[in-house]
């Protein structure tokens, strides 16, 4: 059974975060795992440290074989479903776990949750699932608030005009040429302008769609919301490959194409994350405070997703410093950002050396369109003078 760990509960967050970020939010991890492959660069020597958020990446790592693996997230609705997706490595076949997480056949999971999944959970997340398995059941994509927000999303393009065979046909597209073409001709005449400003700049709309609202603070403070979406989803459907894009087919179309979907879903990395189901400790916490914990120069690559953009500036230094302690020397830490910058502060700066020119090469490439810019640091030094 993988172990996991619960956290003291630490201060209780604001009320609109508890209210908007409580149960599942993001159902899946919306990364590009692509990017974090290259950032990093994993080597069976490494212990990583993810945010689960859905668990996408942090299994992604795992496919990776890392010595150790990390899992910690501050909403343990999200953890839950780190452990339904690692005792189902552990306990089904290949074609029963893509049927559950890729959504082919997901009422399958009725079928082997009491008898091989619930076993194998903790008893935070078997209370989870006693209650909401239908979600999974159901399919994992349309729930959670990322779901609704995507359903709503697609309800809404629909209302638009566009319709959902042109939106299918987009994600064969093999060329930029044709998805510019598509893009200018067919979905931008119809889908920028009023109506879609109103829907961007709803913000229960945002938060349902995993904007924390000091991101938003963050985000619409430097730039108009409306037009960094229409830059972003532009830059997305236009500079980036489409026929691979798992993320925008998933929320634009509800669906996953084939087998273009995350790499932990391939058969070909099912034996080896089955093999490093040992290696994975899933924390309920929040990342800090974890950190404090842990034995000082102890972690090689820390993955962070946008969790700064949900912090105050002193809560931005402060986990960095737990970063900074917690980072083996030559550490690599990665994070993103919804708004076009977020330096580390000037305190940190001094120890770590940043790879822009990478970060920006692998930016480029980014599938998800969620983020405005992202950042590869590694640690140089270490605050209290050791090297
Ligand atoms: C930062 S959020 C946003 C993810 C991303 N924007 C997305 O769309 O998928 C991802 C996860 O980080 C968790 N999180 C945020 N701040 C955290 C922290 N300081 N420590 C641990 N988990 C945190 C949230 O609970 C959430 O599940």
């Amino acid at each position: 059974m993988v172990q996991v760990l619960d956290m003291p509960v630490g201060a209780s967050r604001d009320w609109l975060e508890r209210l908007v970020f409580h149960g599942i939010v993001f159902n899946m991890s919306w990364e590009d795992p692509e990017m974090d492959r290259q950032a990093f660069r994993l080597t069976p020597d490494d212990t990583v440290i993810s945010i689960s958020s859905a668990g996408c990446n942090p299994l992604n790592f795992l496919c990776q074989s890392p010595k150790r693996l990390i899992t910690v997230d501050g909403n343990p609705a999200q953890n839950a479903i780190v452990e339904l997706k690692l005792a189902a490595l552990a306990a089904l076949d290949h074609a029963t776990f893509f049927d559950i997480f890729a959504a082919r056949r997901p009422a399958v999971v009725l079928k082997v949750y009491r008898g091989q999944l619930r076993p194998l959970l903790s008893q935070r997340a078997r209370e989870f699932w006693d209650k909401n398995l239908w979600m999974a059941a159901r399919g994992l994509y349309n729930f959670g608030r990322m779901g609704l927000f995507c359903r709503i999303l697609r309800r809404f393009l629909t209302l638009l005009g566009l319709q959902p065979r042109e939106l299918d046909g987009f994600f064969e597209l093999r060329s930029l040429a044709e998805q510019a073409d598509w893009y200018h001709h067919y979905l931008a005449p119809r889908l920028w302008g009023p109506w879609a400003r109103r829907f961007v700049m709803f913000k229960p709309l945002l938060y349902l769609s995993g904007v924390h609202p000091e991101q938003y603070r963050l985000v619409d403070g430097r730039h108009d919301m409306y037009e960094y979406v229409k830059e972003r989803v532009e830059y997305a459907l236009t500079k980036v490959p489409a026929y691979d894009n798992y993320f925008l087919s998933q929320a634009a179309t509800g669906c996953f194409r084939g087998n273009r979907v995350p790499p932990y879903l391939l058969e070909e990395n099912f034996e080896t994350l089955r093999r490093n189901l040992g290696r994975v400790q899933v924390v309920n916490g929040w990342l800090g405070p974890f950190l404090d914990t842990q034995p000082a120069q102890s972690i090689n690559k820390f993955n962070l997703l946008d969790i700064f953009d949900w912090m105050t500036p002193p809560m931005f230094e402060a986990t960095l410093k737990s970063v900074l302690r917690a980072a083996a020397p030559g550490a690599t830490l990665i994070y993103r950002s919804g708004s076009y910058g977020l330096d580390p502060p000037a305190s940190i700066a001094a120890h770590v050396e940043r790879h822009d020119e990478l970060a920006q090469r692998l930016f480029a490439r980014d599938r998800s369109a969620t983020y405005g810019s992202f950042y590869v640091l590694t640690i140089k030094s270490h605050p209290n003078g050791r090297e």
